[in-house]
């Protein structure tokens, strides 16, 4: 089973399902399409599927003349999840928030999950982007594979990859940005790299899908601590009379040990503030 796929992945003929065609669902769409690969999109918003049928795009950086490219080669959208045994890889890249308070979300995940398992079949890859706390792929999305009777590492296969986009930031593309991937099983993860492997430079494997959550969540508490450490730098700065800006352009001097971050209303994206609270919620 496990060559079949490769097989199928080298040559082409597999067919890409994105599963959540958002900020991080659209690109990837266009870059396995632009590739040569068949896309198929999966979403519950109809009107997402009406204006990719349309060419058109719905969001700012992505232009309706990439839409219509894809299109061209091949591309559909659907809300009809019954067409998943048509796709290769199931790749979901739904909405993980948090609730009221300040809890993990995870229904987008699990009601996605819930629509795909009675049309797995015996060889598909699933592959979830959405950042989530260690141990979702294992807990939550393996036994619902399971469930269907597969066993994951044989029938089918499951991986982790965190998505790294950046929207409108135009010196990376989704090809350009090394793509993390850790698997359930040493098939599922040589699939999964085999995948992004296809489309993207440099896939970064790690040795389990906790590992690849993780990898996740340290790059943006990262950000959010950084962010929030230098917006406090400035208060305190402007109070002693210090220009912060030209304190961080000296610092950035310093060829190793610091890293640039700047003040201001932005956030670092909006899941930056969202995620530290994903690991405080595995942690506790
Ligand atoms: N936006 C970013 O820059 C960014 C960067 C890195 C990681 N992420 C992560 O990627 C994930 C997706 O984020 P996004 O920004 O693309 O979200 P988004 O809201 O832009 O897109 C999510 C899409 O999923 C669809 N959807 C919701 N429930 C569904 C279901 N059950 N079945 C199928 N489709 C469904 C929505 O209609 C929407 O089109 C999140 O976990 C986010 O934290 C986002």
């Amino acid at each position: 089973m496990k060559n079949a796929v490769l097989n199928r992945i080298a040559d082409k003929s597999a067919v890409i399902g994105i599963v959540g065609l958002g900020y991080v669902g659209l690109p990837l769409m266009l870059r396995f399409a632009e590739v040569g690969y068949k896309v198929l999109g999966f979403d519950i918003d109809q009107s997402k599927v009406d204006a990719l049928h349309a060419g058109k795009s719905y969001i700012e950086h992505i232009s309706a003349d990439s839409i219509a490219s894809a299109r061209a080669a091949g591309f559909e959208a659907t809300t009809d999840f019954s067409r998943a045994p048509e796709a290769d890889a199931l790749i979901l890249c739904v909405p993980t928030p948090l609730n009221k308070y300040r809890e993990p979300d995870l229904s987008f995940v699990l009601n996605t999950i819930d629509s795909l398992v009675p049309h797995l079949r015996a060889g598909h890859l699933v592959s979830l982007e959405s950042t989530t706390h260690p141990g979702t792929t294992d807990e939550e999305l393996l036994p619902r594979i399971e469930s269907r009777g597969f066993k994951v590492g044989q029938d089918a296969f499951l991986v982790f990859s965190p998505e790294r986009e950046d929207p409108g930031n135009p010196n990376f593309t989704t090809r350009t940005i090394p793509k993390v991937c850790g698997g359930v099983t040493e098939a599922c993860q040589e699939i999964g790299v085999a995948l992004y492997g296809a489309v993207i430079d440099k896939v970064v494997p790690v040795s389990s899908t906790r590992a690849a959550e993780m990898t996740k969540l340290l790059e943006n508490i990262h950000r959010a601590v950084n962010i929030g450490l230098v917006n406090e730098m400035k208060i305190v700065a402007d109070k002693m009379g210090i220009d912060i800006h030209e304190v961080i352009r000296a610092a950035a001097t310093k060829p190793f040990g610091f890293v640039p971050y700047y003040p201001g209303p932005g956030r670092g994206g909006h899941c930056i503030p969202i995620d530290p609270f994903y690991l405080t919620w595995e942690a506790l």
